[in-house]
C-alpha cells in the first residue's frame, strides 16, 4: 500500500531543529507522508538563485518569493511531472535533479530543463526561531 500511515497523516505540522545541519548540507524530513527538503544554501548557492532573470524561466518566480530566509530552502521534495523524488546537488544547476525523465531544478528548486511544468513546491512553513522550522 502507498497510504501514509494513519498517524502520519495526523501530524499536520513537523517541528525541525536545523541546528545540526551546516552550511551546504541539506536534509530530508517527513511531512504529512511527502518528503520535504531542507537545504542550507551556500552564499553561492544564493548568488546563482538570485541572478537568474526570471523571465527566461519556465515557471516565473523569484527566488524571494521562494523562501523566507536565503539561507534556507524549504520544499515538498516531489517532481511536479510525475510525482518521482528528485536527487539533491545534482544536475547543472547544483540544485535537483529528477532521473525518472530528466527534469533539472536550480538552487531555488525552479524547473530549468526537462518535463515538469512547475517548480518544486513551497509547503507552508514558520521559523519559531533562527533555526527551528514548523512546516506544515
Ligand atoms: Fe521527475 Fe518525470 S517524475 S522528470
Amino acid at each position: 500500500s502507498m497510504n501514509p500511515a494513519a498517524d502520519t497523516l495526523a501530524m499536520a505540522t513537523t517541528e525541525v531543529d536545523l541546528a545540526p545541519v551546516e552550511v551546504g548540507q541539506a536534509i530530508t524530513i517527513t511531512w504529512r507522508g511527502k518528503p520535504v527538503f531542507i537545504r542550507h544554501r551556500t552564499p553561492q548557492d544564493i548568488a546563482d538563485a538570485e541572478a537568474v532573470d526570471v523571465a527566461t524561466l519556465r515557471d516565473k518566480q523569484t527566488d524571494a518569493a521562494r523562501v523566507q530566509k536565503p539561507e534556507w530552502l524549504v520544499m515538498v521534495g516531489v517532481c511536479t511531472h510525475l510525482g518521482c523524488v528528485p536527487l539533491g546537488h545534482q544536475g547543472q544547476y547544483n540544485g535537483w535533479f529528477c532521473p525518472c525523465h530528466g527534469s533539472v531544478y536550480d538552487t531555488s528548486g525552479r524547473i530549468r530543463k526537462g518535463p515538469a511544468p512547475t517548480n518544486l513546491h513551497v509547503p507552508d512553513y514558520t521559523f519559531s526561531s533562527d533555526t527551528t522550522v514548523t512546516v506544515g
